[in-house]
């Protein structure tokens, strides 16, 4: 065959390859409203950086005749790219190759591109649309998606792992985005189960929509599997993109620091009037991220989930920080099941991944009662506290309002390596809050009031002097417990200024194989 006849065969065998499962398919995965593989990788990549790997491969399956069906890149389209021009590895799940469905060749593409991204030191990003196992491929298919989750556990940590979930992904198949740093959903097109509504309902009876048991809402509201919710796919890449940005490759680097005009020393008169006089009103702790950080700009993750607590990714001066704040808007800012796992994985993660960690505390403590007692809230706080007392990078802290009792020690206070804690003077640093301490302090006196007047005037009195004493920075800055008692208006500054001068801290834990975090 001639130079140029081969050439021929490789343009025409491309584009057989592009067109996956066929026009009839592409047209139905677009009447969905939804992107193919190919489409989601082109939108998500910087134009033209895709490099493609095995798009001749097929599936070896002789079962239920599917020798005769084989479609070049067999369902997942593989490679790596570039965002914002840093080195990502890519997959992509292609409904219109049966149904997206997993075979040994197509788990095999996966573990390629996760095996080189893990050795480069680059992120690797799954956009997920699939049927789950291959079922004429039977257990090779199993032994596939465990092949991807042991890569995903040796990548943990190691390099940032994303996902998006732009379709079907059912079964065990999801557990392989669960070990991934964070899931993207797309809304309503999009669900996630260990086991479908058909299997639901035969098994207890339930009746429950697809939408309702693993719809992108369920995972972000209810369970918290999912990070980022989008209303379409295009957004789901951009947050993808805009997740990556405050990241850095791998475990080795610092994360990427970009320039800002955003000036360092700006002052927020606003913030010293933002805490009520009463204190037991709320106020929106976002308004406080809003205007200490560069041009007011944050991501949050787990938005609608637990939503006493924020996570959240900034920039300080151009540098990435992760902040983790109390939302007093929200339950009054209390520390219950929920808000301890979802700040403690942020946390972890950050410090896996070299991102400072800035906290912002206004709590009250941990939310009291049998529900909380039963689900293990012991179990579940000791994993932020055990996060914080890990983390070895840099860890600011500024106490804005209430820290109280075991929640002001979970909160990165100094003795769990807490390096700069600053308070503002509207701060209330104690074992518990007046009303409670008066309670026990004084439980024989207020049993023995003969007027109601009384009790309440003795109770006002002993409040006054508590609050006085404790409901104030002073006494523990006065211990060094709080560095410093900082003007709310230059939060902003007196954060960059901390960053900078903990730029190059270093610290270690002892050597271990690993912790045994309560899980
Ligand atoms: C082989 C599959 C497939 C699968 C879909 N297809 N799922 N082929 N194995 N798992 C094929 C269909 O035959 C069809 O082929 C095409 O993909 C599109 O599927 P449709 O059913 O037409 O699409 P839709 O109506 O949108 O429904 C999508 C679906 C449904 C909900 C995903 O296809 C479905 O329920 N599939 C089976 C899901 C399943 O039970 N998977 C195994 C789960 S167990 P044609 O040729 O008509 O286009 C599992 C274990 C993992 O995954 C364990 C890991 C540890």
């Amino acid at each position: 065959m001639a130079i140029e006849d081969k050439i021929r065969e490789l343009v025409e065998l491309r584009s057989k390859a592009r067109l996956g499962g066929g026009e009839k398919r592409i047209d139905a995965q677009h009447t969905k409203g939804k992107m193919t593989a190919r489409e989601r990788i082109e939108f998500f990549l910087d134009d033209d950086s895709f490099e493609e790997y095995d798009m001749f491969v097929t599936h070896r399956s002789h079962n239920f005749g599917l020798e005769k069906q084989k479609y070049l890149s067999d369902g997942v389209i593989t490679g790596h790219g570039t965002v914002d021009g840093r080195v990502v590895y890519v997959f992509a799940q292609d409904f219109t190759v049966f149904g997206g469905s997993l075979s040994e060749t197509y788990a095999q593409k996966i573990c390629k591109i996760m095996d080189q991204a893990l050795k480069v030191g680059a992120p690797v990003v799954g956009l997920n649309d699939s049927g789950g196992a291959r079922i004429q491929e039977g257990v090779t298919s199993l032994a596939g998606y465990a092949e991807i989750f042991q890569r995903n556990i040796m990548a943990s940590g190691v390099i940032p792992q994303l996902s998006a979930i732009f379709g079907p992904c059912a079964g065990g198949a999801v557990y392989s985005p669960a070990l991934t740093d964070f899931i993207v959903m797309s809304d309503k097109t999009s669900y996630m189960f260990v086991t479908g509504p058909k299997v639901v309902k035969t098994v207890t009876g339930e009746e429950i929509t697809t939408e309702d048991l693993g719809g992108a809402t369920t995972h972000a509201v209810k369970s918290g599997v999912s990070h980022f919710v989008a209303e379409t796919e295009e957004e789901g890449l951009l947050m993808l993109r805009k997740l990556l940005s405050y990241l850095p490759q791998n475990n080795l680097e610092d994360p990427p620091i970009t320039e800002n005009s955003d000036p360092i020393d700006r002052r927020e008169d606003a913030l010293n009037q933002i805490i009520p006089e009463n204190p037991n009103k709320p106020y929106d702790m976002k308004d406080v991220i809003e205007l200490i950080v560069d041009d007011g700009e944050f991501l949050e993750t787990q938005r609608q989930y637990a939503r006493n607590i924020i996570t959240a990714f900034a920039k300080f001066n151009g540098m990435p920080v992760g902040i983790v704040a109390n939302q007093p808007n929200f339950l009054a800012g209390v520390l219950d099941i929920n808000s301890s796992r979802k700040a403690a994985r942020f946390v972890r993660f950050c410090d896996a991944f070299n991102i400072p960690i800035v906290t912002l505390v206004d709590v009250p403590g941990f939310l009291p009662g049998s529900g909380q007692e039963y689900g293990g809230i012991i179990s579940h706080g000791a994993k932020l506290l055990y996060a914080y007392g890990e983390a070895t990078v840099p860890k600011v802290t500024i106490t804005l309002r209430k820290s109280y009792g075991g929640a002001h020690d979970v909160m990165s206070c100094k003795q769990l390596r807490g390096d700069i804690n600053y308070a503002w003077p509207t701060a209330e640093i104690a074992v518990m809050g007046a009303l409670g301490a008066i309670e026990v302090l004084y439980m024989k006196e207020l049993n023995e009031f003969e007027t109601l007047e009384a009790k309440a005037e003795f109770v006002a009195q002993k409040t006054t002097e508590y609050n006085d004493k404790f409901a104030t920075p002073y006494q523990a800055a006065s211990y060094g417990y709080i560095d410093d008692i900082i003007e709310p208006r230059n939060t902003r500054f007196r954060i960059i200024r901390a960053l900078q001068t903990l730029a190059t801290k270093k610290d270690t834990n002892p050597p271990k194989k690993h912790g045994n975090i309560p899980l």
